[in-house]
């Protein structure tokens, strides 16, 4: 019988691969937390209409890439693609947003059918921060500086670059969309059957077409900066004085124009070389029409969402990745219970350390060689000598590096035996 494999898109996390995505997982709940801003768990489960109101019917995501069905009782679910619809929906329904300012965090596993290559899955994590009740400038330039605090302390801040554009406010984009909309009709004879009707449903995604047709007439096509009104460029023009002033770099891309329909003004993307094709790390906006959209009270908010396994892919094609070792200490030997005694009282002594007691016997010579692969520095060995039980202490990768001290001593004798704790 054929061996039952996951599904595609969807990957495991091998035990060796685990310690650098929770580096990166500590780091950004620690980071997030010194900004002040508070975790939020909501389902991974929702209505399919919360992600058409919000990310919008006409986009890649809801047209094509969510995991739907009906359940039990014929309601149209889906498997959430991105978090910020849901954390939005959260918050309302929880009440946090009456007359307040929130700031949230959350983390896990989004969904999207997607074409998989490295850097883009199926199932993928990510790390969102949301901030509502703000609608000043400030909290944009707030959300950049938390991520580039995360980007510092993760080490990977020279890897990438943050791009940012203005999209206008809901009404710019009306308005934008018509014009471009009939820009692409007139020109409807270059155009296949599937362009004309983005032309005539979403125009705006005909500029990042890979059609070469479509790419020759985009280019006189009208553009968005032409059309964003002077409240947003207010507000964009204030955003980028604080960046500079915060000493945060920007360039600036017309092109940017994400592919969720909630946002408005100011929109960025921090992107890298590193990686290949999947680029973008992390990315995110203002979306200031979200919640009234989706039938709640009118908030500002503004938010971004981290990539999570970009960002560790990132992190190990530095060379940033922590060892991934399972133990510090292994502990051999001995009868009964006597290992796990042992391992016990080492762990008091030293709750740094990983103790490890190997179990299941064989000879000496294998089991350090399993120490060795677990990782482990020191072997503790139990042995029995002619007057009594006795503890070697060892270096795993040389045996004439020993001390043999009575049991009653080992967890002392370890202590000295390792040093001080790592920092
Ligand atoms: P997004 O740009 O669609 O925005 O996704 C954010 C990040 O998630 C991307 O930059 C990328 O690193 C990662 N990502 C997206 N799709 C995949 C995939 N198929 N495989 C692996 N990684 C992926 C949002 O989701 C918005 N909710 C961000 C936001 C929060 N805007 C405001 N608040």
């Amino acid at each position: 019988m054929a061996m039952l494999r996951a599904v595609r898109g969807m990957s495991d996390v091998p035990p060796e691969r685990t310690p650098a995505w929770r580096r990166v997982e500590r780091a950004f709940q620690e980071t997030a937390a010194r900004f002040g801003y508070q975790e939020i768990r909501f389902p991974m489960l929702e209505r399919t209409e919360l992600f058409r109101r919000s990310i919008g019917d006409a986009t890649d995501i809801v047209e094509k890439e969510m995991y739907t069905f009906e359940d039990r009782n014929g309601d149209s679910l889906s498997l959430r693609p991105e978090g910020t619809a849901g954390c939005a929906r959260a918050a309302e329904q929880l009440g946090l947003l009456h007359q307040r300012r929130v700031r949230l965090w959350y983390q896990g596993p989004m969904f999207r059918h997607e074409r998989p290559q490295k850097g883009r899955y199926r199932q993928f994590q990510q790390f969102g921060a949301e901030a509502f009740g703000m609608s000043g400038p400030d909290v944009d330039a707030e959300l950049v500086q938390l991520a580039a605090a995360l980007w510092e302390r993760l080490d990977v801040a020279g890897a990438l670059t943050l791009v940012i554009n203005n999209v206008g406010g809901a009404e710019d984009r009306r308005r934008y969309g018509a014009a471009l909309s009939e820009y692409f009709m007139s020109r409807a004879g270059e155009l296949d059957e599937e362009a004309r009707e983005r032309a005539r449903g979403n125009p705006v995604r005909l500029l990042d077409s890979k059609d070469p047709a479509v790419i020759e007439v985009a280019k006189d096509a009208p553009k968005l900066e032409d059309h964003v009104g002077e409240e947003s460029r207010r507000h964009y023009r204030e955003w980028k004085a604080m960046l500079r002033a915060l000493g945060i770099a920007f360039e600036e891309s017309p092109q940017l124009v994400r592919g969720l329909d909630y946002y408005n003004c100011g929109v960025h993307e921090w992107v890298t070389d590193a990686l290949g094709a999947q680029n973008a790390v992390c990315g995110g906006g203002r979306y200031d029409g979200l919640t009234a959209q989706l039938g709640g009270r009118p908030t500002p908010a503004a938010g971004f969402a981290v990539g999570v396994e970009r960002l560790v892919l990132l992190a190990e094609a530095l060379g940033k990745e922590p060892p991934a070792r399972a133990a510090d200490v292994a502990v051999l030997g001995g009868e009964g219970a006597e290992a796990l005694a042992m391992a016990a009282r080492l762990r008091r002594r030293r709750p740094d350390l990983r103790v490890v007691a190997d179990l299941g016997g064989g000879k000496l010579s294998s089991r350090i060689r399993r120490a060795l692969e677990s990782g482990a520095r020191a072997a503790v060995v139990l042995e029995r000598a002619d007057d009594g039980p006795a503890v070697r202490i060892r270096a795993v990768d040389d045996a004439s590096r020993s001390v043999t001290v009575a049991p009653g001593e080992a967890p002392e004798a370890l202590a000295a035996f390792l040093g001080a704790p790592d920092a």
